[in-house]
């Protein structure tokens, strides 16, 4: 490659054709599950103002505070490329009115996100998500339902090997005492914590649990946990949960330090890992965000939700055995006067919703027959000088190697008749 060669930027992916089957199957598998729980598709902008995830999301989170791609426009509006979607989801469902048009919202999406972070296997700047956003209901069904409707699309897409993490953060009252308690204990090892953690440490205490440093985890190895500041709901509303997904037999492991990376949450946290992944092995994360909406001018208003990384699900799906389309018919045309037949029968079957090619390289008959070989089709229809002046097209069978004369008038019907 030279110089001049223009090359995709770091930590964008551009997903050729044999990847990108694999994509679209993973995609209707999740459109076809979660319609069977009664979601339904919401497509957000690319961007929004800046203060949607500021608000949203929380100043001092790593994707608010490091990761976010921001500009301000010719107009001098301050813009951000989404770097989460359960926000923008959250505007869309204030702006529209969508809790006075139904009481619960259950909302889906696919879609690219944006956040500058370090590149690596599973972590990328450009890379998209599904999730769900149920809006309106408090109680802990909604939240059984969501991690079923994510488990369920895991283990159907061929995932195996996975942990769900959860844990409840409790509600803001709740959070206040704990954030205080958590800060008591580690006052006298501030001085051994990370630079991160020391700025945590009055910003965003809770924070601090989720750091990787072996040396703090064993700190926080005597940390008080979040249950003993639960409130009495909060109590009740997380052994409900969990009594639902006992009895949806769902495997979980009570994690009490799970918080997560973006300060929306209340009460149910969780996060689903595969060991099939390396580092990056976190699949899929969500929980209720029970203050979000009226955070953002809204009604007071419940919800939970989870997004799943599409990149880390294809990474982690072994033996993704997606097929291309087949391709069933390969037209030959051979010389001038045969090009024109061959683009209006090429038409005529693909109306027809018959997958058909024709050579656009004006090669040999054997050089076409060899092409439509390697397509794997199921005929070949032969039509040069010959085959116009008798009207009479050549038929070849590529399953069977029988090769019949059909007319030209009659070819898209014969195929029609035919199954493939
Ligand atoms: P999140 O944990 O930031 O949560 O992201 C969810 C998932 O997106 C991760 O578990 C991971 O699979 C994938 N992911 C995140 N960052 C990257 C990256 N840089 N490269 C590749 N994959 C990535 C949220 O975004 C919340 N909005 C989830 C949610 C929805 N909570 C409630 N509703």
């Amino acid at each position: 490659m030279n110089n001049k060669t223009i090359r995709s930027i770091k930590g964008t992916q551009d997903i050729l054709p044999e990847e990108s089957i694999k994509w679209q199957s993973l995609e209707n598998e999740i459109r076809k599950i979660t319609s069977h729980y009664g979601y339904e598709e919401i497509r957000t902008p690319a961007f929004e103002q800046t203060k949607l995830f500021s608000r949203g999301v929380g100043e001092e989170t790593d994707i608010v505070s490091k990761e976010m791609y921001s500009w301000t426009d010719q107009g001098g509006e301050n813009l951000t490329l989404k770097p989460e979607l359960t926000a923008s989801v959250a505007r869309a469902y204030i702006q529209h009115n969508l809790g006075l048009v139904s009481p619960v919202n259950k909302l889906y999406y696919i879609d690219a996100l944006f956040r500058r972070e370090r590149p690596q296997k599973g972590r990328y700047r450009q890379f998209h998500q599904f999730g769900v956003e149920a809006f309106g209901s408090e109680h802990p069904e909604i939240d059984a339902e969501v991690i079923a409707l994510a488990i369920s699309i895991f283990y159907s897409v061929g995932l195996e090997e996975l942990q769900l993490n959860i844990n409840s953060i409790g509600s803001p009252e709740c959070r206040k005492n704990y954030r205080i308690a958590l800060q008591e204990f580690l006052k006298p090892h501030f001085s051994n914590l990370s630079e991160t953690s020391q700025k945590r440490f009055n910003n965003n205490p809770l924070r601090i649990l989720d750091t990787k440093a072996p040396h703090e985890i064993n700190i926080l190895n005597d940390a008080p946990i979040i249950s003993n500041y639960w409130t009495d709901e909060d109590e009740t509303h997380f052994k409900k949960v969990i009594e639902y997904l006992d009895i949806l037999e769902i495997k979980y492991q009570l994690m009490p330090r799970l918080v997560r990376g973006l300060d929306y949450y209340t009460r149910t946290t969780f996060e689903i890992t595969s060991s099939n992944l390396g580092a990056q092995d976190a699949i899929c994360g969500g929980g209720r965000y029970d203050g979000l909406v009226e955070m953002l001018g809204g009604k007071p208003t419940p919800g939970i939700g989870f997004a799943a990384g599409m990149e880390r699900l294809l990474l982690a799906i072994k033996n993704n055995q997606s097929k291309k389309n087949k391709v069933q018919i390969y037209i030959v045309g051979l010389g001038d006067n045969a090009r024109g037949t061959v683009i209006k029968l090429a038409e005529e079957l693909r109306q027809q919703n018959i997958a058909t090619e024709f050579d656009v390289l004006r090669r040999s008959l054997k050089a076409q027959l060899r092409e439509a070989n390697k397509m794997d089709v199921s005929y070949a229809i032969i039509i040069g000088d010959k085959e116009l002046e008798s009207n009479q097209l050549e038929l070849k069978n590529f399953s069977t190697g029988d090769q019949q004369k059909i007319e030209l008038n009659k070819i898209v019907d014969h195929m029609n008749s035919l199954s493939f």
